[in-house]
């Protein structure tokens, strides 16, 4: 019986979902007085969640699988079918092993060091007068530190091309209809790409540097068996879809510096001990993964509501890094509050929540912090000013980025 669990008034809320994108759970919630609510999303019945409290539903009970969870124009584009996102048990475990040995401290300091050598290029551009669309920049840059950190030719072309496949998937991951059938079919060259660079390693025609994570991620073996190329595909996009993601949260944080100048001044002095959690605080504070859909794999009971089988539950993420009784002035970018307080395992979710090393938490959130703070830092030493363009970013639009993809020209600060 779920006549007790508030509902919305509307019996499909998509088109709110729509109009309202991320503050749709949590501005629902707040009419509705709670932290649970159902609907239907694209007519199918949906049970809304917010909070800390609901992270650790989502993330600490092992309830929740991610089989039918989230509409295939997302999956598609995003994690795809086959990968780890989409196992569960046994099965999960084994393929995270090999995240979590590509994503150790050895592997995040190569990658963040490669970032830095890939940037010296680009501030000296910027340090001769050239204006640069950072956005572009970013997803090209990442995209070059990323096939040199797997182990894989990175020249112009190649970084041209897999920069463009790679960030449309995730510029297009909130549409539907023609954008994300195009981005689709941009995605399906990626496929090739991946697939053919497997089949090249294991065939001994391209060989990266054993330990390499492309090497890694084309000789993982499951029970003794290596991945279907299809899967060893799909899993190497798993690693360079998100890294080149990263542009947004640099974008965001550079946003921050621009319009939190002592951040910028204090990072160029030299002084990074609040470095960290100038980071998470854009990571909790700006717009980038709304929601994460579960189905769960038994009926449940929470906060005295009794949930059926295969109840398809959504969490809300960005509602939950904003909510005032974990984060005071939740609408405020204030770093300080990361300064002498550690995030929960389900308070801060912008990538999940739960433990590290199992379940669905994000394998890449260390690279994720690593990855922004190198930028943050390197930014704060570059010459550069931000001239007069439109900054403002829509809450609709998911995932989020300011209009102008945040331009820089060279000069004094
Ligand atoms: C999972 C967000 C960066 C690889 C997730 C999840 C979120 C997320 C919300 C949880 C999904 C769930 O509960 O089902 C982000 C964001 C990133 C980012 C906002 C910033 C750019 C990365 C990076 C990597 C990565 C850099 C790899 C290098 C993965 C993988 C999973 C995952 C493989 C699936 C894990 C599993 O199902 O066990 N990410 N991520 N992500 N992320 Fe990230």
């Amino acid at each position: 019986d779920l006549s007790g669990i508030p509902r919305t008034r509307v019996p499909d809320a998509s088109l709110s979902l729509l109009r309202d994108g991320y503050v749709f759970i949590s501005s629902t919630c707040d009419r509705l007085q709670t932290d649970v609510f159902r609907t239907r999303l694209m007519l199918k019945r949906a049970f809304c969640v917010r909070g800390a409290g609901a992270a650790e539903l989502f993330y600490g009970s092992g309830l929740f699988s991610r089989k039918d969870a989230m509409p295939p124009t997302v999956v598609h584009l995003l994690q795809d079918y086959g990968s780890v996102q989409m196992l569960d048990g046994h099965a999960h475990a084994e393929r995270k092993r090999l995240f979590l040995a590509l994503l150790e401290a050895d592997g995040i300091r190569d990658f963040t060091a490669t970032l830095a050598e890939v940037w010296e290029a680009r501030a000296a551009r910027i340090a001769a007068g050239e204006r640069i669309e950072l956005y572009t920049e970013l997803n090209r840059m990442l995209t070059e530190a990323a096939l040199r950190w797997l182990g894989l030719p990175a020249t112009q072309n190649q970084v041209r091309l897999r920069s463009q496949e790679l960030s449309a998937m995730v510029d297009h991951a909130g549409t539907t209809g023609p954008h994300n059938a195009w981005a689709r079919m941009i995605r399906r060259r990626s496929e090739r790409w991946a697939a053919q660079v497997i089949a090249l390693i294991r065939s001994g025609d391209l060989t990266p540097r054993p330990g390499r994570p492309a090497d890694l991620i084309a000789r993982h073996t499951e029970e003794g068996r290596p991945l279907s190329t299809e899967v060893a595909a799909v899993e190497l996009l798993n690693v360079v879809r998100p890294i080149v993601a990263n542009a947004r949260f640099v974008v965001f944080a550079a946003l921050a510096l621009w319009q939190h100048p002592q951040w910028r001044q204090e990072f160029a002095r030299g002084d990074l001990s609040r470095l960290e959690p100038f980071v998470q605080e854009v990571r909790r504070f700006y717009p980038f993964f709304p929601l994460i859909g579960g189905r769960s794999v038994r009926p449940f009971t929470w906060r005295g509501y009794a949930f059926p089988e295969q109840s398809w539950v959504l969490l809300d993420l960005y509602g939950t890094n904003h909510d005032p009784r974990s984060w005071s002035e939740p609408g405020s970018f204030r770093p300080e509050r990361f300064v002498d307080r550690e995030p929960t395992a389900y308070d801060l979710v912008p990538q999940g929540g739960g433990p590290y090393e199992t379940g669905h938490r994000c394998p890449g959130e260390r690279l994720t912090i690593a990855t922004v703070e190198t930028m943050v830092r390197l930014l704060s030493l570059a010459d550069y000013t931000v001239p007069a363009q439109d900054l403002t970013y829509t809450m609709r639009a998911m995932p989020a980025l300011p209009r102008s993809g945040l331009i820089v020209s060279g000069g004094s600060r």
